[in-house]
């Protein structure tokens, strides 16, 4: 990507401060691409959970949205996450609290409950075990119970119940406005268009999308998928449009064509509010430490599946 003069000058400045704090970057694919340019790690909420976990730094910077930093917090009590602009939510995390899955799990007695990673620490906190996009079939056929509440993303429940027939998945009706948006017409003409390029969708799709699918992948086997496939050059990528900037990143010889919504929460973030975070410790993921000890179970049992 082509920066402007400024853009340069504000990631220099950046990428000394950050040494100078102690502070670690973190930048989910769907981040702004001059983001890239000060990372210490991209990846998908999997990679990015995990690399919290790991790290020595005293401070992050989640450049992502908010659940995701809140994540991080929950794994790293003793550490300052910072979120470059607090008001970058997820439409989807949104659609259940902590008090409905309350209410909600009451008519389900002994059943546990699956929450995606984009929830609240709130709905964590009454949740059995996490999972996020790359694992939640490997997570749901670990439980030993046939029938498991899942919250709140219905498309991804969809998803993994067409993968684990013999479970009985129970949705709530949530959903990604961005990725629910994508239409199978799209992806159909897409596949008129270019009919040797393969076509790679993210789970939170609706069926039908998936159906059309060679490859259904969180953001991060997207890009090992394109690795993997040494023969294709050209590929359709359905999700939120900043991931196409991803890829052409890593794989500037490939081709790439998108179906995709902005998710403007995701574009939230910015070099200048980096540098607040940095210059004035500004933006704290706080936690109730009840909540956060109970959220941390459920996030635990999920990375000891991974
Ligand atoms: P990934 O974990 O696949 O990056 O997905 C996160 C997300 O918010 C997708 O909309
Ligand atoms: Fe949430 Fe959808 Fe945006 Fe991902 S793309 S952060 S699921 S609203």
């Amino acid at each position: 990507m082509d920066l402007t003069s400024k853009q340069k000058t504000l990631i220099k400045q950046i990428n000394q401060l950050k040494k100078v704090k102690q502070a670690l970057i973190l930048c989910h694919n769907y981040q702004r691409p001059e983001i890239y340019e000060v990372a210490d790690f991209m990846g998908d909420s999997l990679a990015l959970s995990i690399k919290a976990k790991e790290t020595q730094a005293k401070i992050i910077i989640f450049c992502g949205v908010h659940f995701m930093a809140e994540s991080a917090k929950i794994l790293n009590p003793d550490k300052k996450v910072l979120l470059p602009n607090m008001d970058s939510g997820c439409a989807m995390s949104d659609m259940i609290e902590g008090f409905m899955l309350k209410i909600w799990k009451k008519d389900y007695p002994g059943v546990p409950v699956v929450c995606y990673v984009n929830t609240t620490a709130e709905v964590k906190a009454e949740s059995d075990i996490c999972c996020t996009s790359s694992n939640a079939v490997k997570i749901c056929a670990s439980l030993p119970s046939k029938k498991i509440l899942f919250v709140p993303d219905k498309n991804l429940a969809r998803y993994v119940q067409s993968r684990l027939p013999d479970k009985e998945i129970i949705a709530w009706n949530g959903y990604c406005p961005i990725h629910d948006k994508i239409d199978e017409n799209y992806i159909k003409k897409a596949r008129k268009l270019h009919p040797k390029a393969e076509i790679i969708v993210h789970p939170e799709c609706i069926t039908s999308v998936i159906d059309l699918a060679d490859h259904v992948c969180s953001t991060n086997e997207m890009i090992y998928e394109v690795a993997r496939n040494s023969q294709a050059t050209e590929f359709v990528i359905a999700t939120e449009c900043g991931m196409i900037n991803r890829l052409i990143k890593e794989f500037p010889n490939k081709k790439f064509y998108t179906v995709c919504n902005m998710c403007y929460d995701m574009k939230k973030n910015t070099l200048e509010g980096i540098i607040d975070c940095l210059e004035k410790g500004i933006n704290e993921i706080k936690i109730p430490e009840p909540i956060r000890k109970k959220a941390e179970k459920a996030l635990m049992r999920m990375l000891k599946i991974k």
